[in-house]
């Protein structure tokens, strides 16, 4: 796409302008850029902070838009779009769950752990949330074609608001290693799915390629307009807490644009007033995909990106997107960043499975990662913790197959829990009563 972008200072009064977080130059938002296009840095949506707000300017009138939707009820911290350009399919307003038996997991003796489920949105995902305004800025420029590279969920979401808006959608899959789930969703939805030779690295650096040279929208989160959406996790963490701080707040990395928005969320709200501290932001990577973590660990002076492998699919990224944009959130609020094993993430979603509430791979890893941060102690067993589950438990459910009827390593998974065939005879279900249910 060609981009025409002025440069100018920051302005006072943004309406719908993005800035540079390298260079600060500012360009108007009516365009789709991705980057700066004067030094290839990461843009930021720029939100009037100039304004002073208090929890019931989110008081909407019933039946808007704005009491529908858990993204635009935030209206006055999103950038502004016309009403006529919205396309919500009223995303958010989604449970947050406190839970003894998560609490007494993570460690935490005298504090508490809750869980944000992402998993209730639209689509089964937090993506919906900053879908919903890509795809409504996407509309409000006249976009053509929309398009994004995806471990599966954004391609799910893209391709559902991009058909509510009756967009044409492309999304871009690593070949052969996203889950059925989610596949079989961005199929069924009618978006064209291009199955890509290579990794989710090498889909996301083509596309980029792609919507530089083509009149494309793009919609992964390094798109200024879609993190702007995942801020309202936050906000709408805040609200469920009367506005008062947890002391962590944790959460998934992987392309790292929900550690960028979560931190940029963090740091309005606090700006215009609605809240007097920061918690801590903690990112939890998979071991396998941990670029982020081990730039943490070095005092973030050495960057490197890594080749990804993990069973958690939707985090298996080895070159995220947002880094600097994640480092900024992890520095402004005291952050932390760490990685968990395979084997700690399937036993974290065991016991999320189990209590009944349950989540794909990847969000398990905000429980295994604070369950070790707590071991550690980093984060004090007396500390409030919200981690936040990305995505529902039907996203990925060969990982469910596999863990409850797969051996590995020769052996029965600690938690698999098999089907138990039987004859059809009462005494047969007896038995499975008095030796499996009732044990
Ligand atoms: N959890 C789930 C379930 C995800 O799908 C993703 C990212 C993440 C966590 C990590 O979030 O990238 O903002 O750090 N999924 C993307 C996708 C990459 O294509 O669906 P992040």
């Amino acid at each position: 796409m060609s981009v025409s972008g002025e440069s100018t200072p920051a302005p006072s009064t943004p309406i719908l302008t993005v800035t540079c977080m390298a260079c600060g130059h500012t360009f108007g938002g009516s365009q789709a850029l991705s980057t700066c296009p004067d030094c290839g840095g990461l843009l930021d949506a720029d939100i009037d902070l100039t304004q002073s707000l208090t929890p019931d300017a989110f008081d909407a009138p019933k039946g808007s838009v704005e009491a529908l939707s858990g993204v635009w009820r935030y209206h006055q911290l999103l950038p502004r779009i016309a009403p006529e350009h919205i396309v919500s399919r009223y995303e958010g307003h989604t449970p947050l769950y406190w839970n003894e038996r998560l609490t007494n997991y993570a460690g935490l003796r005298n504090g508490r752990f809750g869980v944000k489920h992402e998993g209730h949105n639209p689509t089964g995902s937090f993506k919906d949330r900053g879908m919903t305004v890509a795809v409504s800025h996407a509309m409000s420029i006249g976009a053509r074609v929309i398009a994004c590279a995806s471990t599966g969920n954004t391609s799910a979401s893209l391709a559902s608001y991009a058909a509510t808006a009756g967009i044409p959608a492309m999304v871009l899959i690593p070949d052969g290693k996203i889950s059925a789930s989610k596949l079989s969703q961005t199929i069924a939805y009618g978006a064209t799915v291009v199955q890509v030779e290579g990794d989710f690295d090498v889909a996301l650096a083509l596309l980029r390629e792609l919507t530089a040279a083509y009149d494309v929208y793009l919609a992964n989160s390094v798109n200024p307009f879609r993190p702007e959406g995942q801020k309202t996790t936050v906000f709408e963490i805040l609200d469920d807490l009367d506005w008062q701080v947890p002391d962590v707040i944790a959460l998934p990395g992987g392309n790292l644009g929900n550690t960028a928005a979560f931190g940029k969320a963090l740091s309005e709200a606090f700006q215009v007033g609605l809240i007097d501290k920061l918690p801590r932001v903690a990112t939890i990577q998979a071991a396998g995909a941990a670029p982020f973590a081990a730039y943490y660990a070095s005092g973030f002076d050495h960057y490197e990106p890594v080749h990804a492998e993990t069973i958690a699919s939707a985090i298996k990224i080895g070159a995220p997107a947002s880094v600097a944009r994640a480092r900024r959130t992890i520095e402004q609020t005291g952050g932390i960043v760490t990685s968990v094993t395979d084997e700690e993430i399937l036993d974290a979603k065991a016991t999320i499975d189990t209590a009944g509430i349950g989540c794909e791979p990847a969000s398990a890893a905000s429980l295994a990662g604070i369950r070790k941060l707590v071991a550690s102690g980093d984060i004090a067993a007396d500390a409030t913790v919200v981690g936040v589950l990305t995505g529902h438990v039907l996203k990925d459910t060969d990982s469910i197959v596999a863990y409850h009827l797969e051996d590995h390593d020769g052996e029965l998974r600690p938690r698999a829990n098999r089907p138990i065939k039987v004859e059809a005879t009462l005494d047969a279900l007896k038995k499975v009563l008095d030796d499996a249910v009732l044990d």
